[in-house]
């Protein structure tokens, strides 16, 4: 099999070339795949395999662990997966088995997973650092704790028992923090669907359907593209509940008057898309929605203007504050002098979170946001979020009461590079005009 995951055999090899070095002669690199999880008594989620152990492997079967060990003669990448087991494979589907493992996904050797307990303890005997992700899996650090142990009963025997234990996250994240051009091509293809599903959305919306009904044709478009998940799960909140920030239910009727915000994206090949978009249910805007939507709108341009090599992370965020305090202020929701208003954080109970997040195959994506205590600086090949928002509180009495329960939030996917940012959700219509014309007559391009 040449092509995994998207990719071709040689970006894996090349990412587990990359890892070896950083770990050195005297390193052992381990990286378990996610469990399997129940979702209630026999029936389990959908398995998704643990981001960093796809993005060095390629590999989606659950029960495998990769072992770096370099410079070790017999072979420096192992795959310990699941066995073929004719059986078993009638009920959940073909295995690669260790036979064919290693030549499949390019790694030195393979070996059954219930062989770890056995054979980890001399893979790490004679080396100093253990490389390994503490916290994220009990179980794991657990076993992992086990095989040093095992060792260190050994040491009479002259062999030198592991002493160091450093985060792998520490490398490994900042590698996928940095795209590679056929990781960004992926990405663009995942922002592709998500723009066609939001579309889709947008021109089926209307009074008398329900909050679900939207969410079955984005999930309906994400399918049919090829995406066979989302990459979290679908915000669809009519009215009010576009104020919440984390709003699942998508249970409530669509009425009209009310605004509705989708917050939904594709995941494909295990690379996220992360897109919102809040449109009027019935394909028009009210004077109210549409004053507070300018003022996102233009935090929301402003903020992407800011996205240039070079700059710090947290410079897209003060931009876009900066202009959704002044439109606040323009519009009489904040009364006083914008400066002012920024340094006593006035805006807080209208936009309460961050202007956005790194985006790869983890929505919240991995990387620092800060080296040595700053924010860092933005360098081609990051891919970002910039979604401002904001959200008027159906029982804030602070406010005239025709703007509450008003909840508007923009986000489009965005990619760090020299020049103007490339955005990857361009194709999907923002303005009041484009989104007011494609509810209209199915077509929104400006
Ligand atoms: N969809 C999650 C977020 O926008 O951060
Ligand atoms: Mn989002
Ligand atoms: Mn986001």
């Amino acid at each position: 099999m040449s092509h995994r995951c998207g990719f071709p055999l040689s970006a894996f090899t090349a990412r587990r070339q990359a890892l070896l070095q950083y770990v050195g002669e005297s390193g052992v690199a381990i990286i378990p795949t996610a469990p399997e999880c129940r979702r209630n008594r026999d029936v389990y989620f959908p398995f998704r395999p643990s981001s960093d152990f796809v993005y060095l492997t390629g590999f989606a079967e659950p029960e495998s662990v990769l072992v770096c060990v370099p410079g070790r003669p017999e072979g420096e990448c192992i795959l310990f997966c699941r066995p073929k087991d004719p059986e078993r494979e009638v009920w959940d589907g073909y295995r690669v088995g260790v036979d064919a493992a290693a030549e499949t996904l390019g790694v030195d050797q393979a070996f059954r997973f219930d062989q770890l307990n056995e054979m980890m303890p001399s893979l790490l005997g004679g080396r100093s650092r253990v490389y390994y992700d503490f916290g994220e899996q009990a179980a794991w650090d657990q076993a992992v704790l086990s095989w040093v142990r095992a060792v260190q009963e050994k040491v009479r025997t002259g062999i030198r028992a592991p002493d160091q234990f450093l985060a792998l996250q520490a490398y490994l994240h900042e590698a996928r923090l940095l795209k590679s051009t056929d990781e960004l091509a992926i990405m663009q293809q995942a922002a592709d669907i998500s723009v066609r599903a939001h579309r889709k959305a947008m021109t089926l919306c209307q009074p008398g359907l329900h909050e679900y009904h939207l969410e079955s044709a984005l999930m309906a478009e994400f399918l049919a593209g090829g995406a066979r998940s989302s990459a979290y799960a679908s915000i669809v909140g009519s009215g009010q509940n576009g104020c919440v920030l984390h709003y699942i239910e998508n249970d409530a009727p669509l009425n009209a008057g009310d605004l509705v915000l989708i917050d939904a994206g594709a995941e494909l090949h295990y690379y996220a898309a992360d897109i919102t978009r809040t449109f009027p249910v019935s394909g028009t805007f009210s004077g109210e929605q549409k004053a507070l939507y300018e003022v996102v709108l233009q935090a929301q341009r402003d903020a992407i203007a800011a996205v240039k090599v070079g700059a710090l992370w947290s410079d897209y965020d003060a931009c876009a504050v900066r202009t959704l305090v002044s439109g606040l202020v323009d519009l009489g929701l904040l009364k006083g002098d914008v400066d002012n208003l920024i340094e006593r954080k006035a805006h807080k109970p209208f936009y309460m979170h961050r202007t956005g997040h790194w985006l790869g195959m983890d929505v919240h994506d991995v990387g620092r946001y800060k080296l040595d205590d700053q924010w860092r600086k933005l360098e081609p090949g990051m891919v970002l979020t910039v979604e401002p928002g904001l959200y008027i509180a159906p029982h804030n009495e602070d406010v005239d009461e025709r703007w509450r329960g008003i909840g508007i939030r923009i986000e489009d996917d965005v990619v760090v590079q020299e020049g103007e940012p490339w955005v990857l959700t361009a194709g999907l219509p923002k303005t009041v005009e484009d989104i007011e014309a494609l509810m209209a007559h199915g077509s929104g391009d400006s």
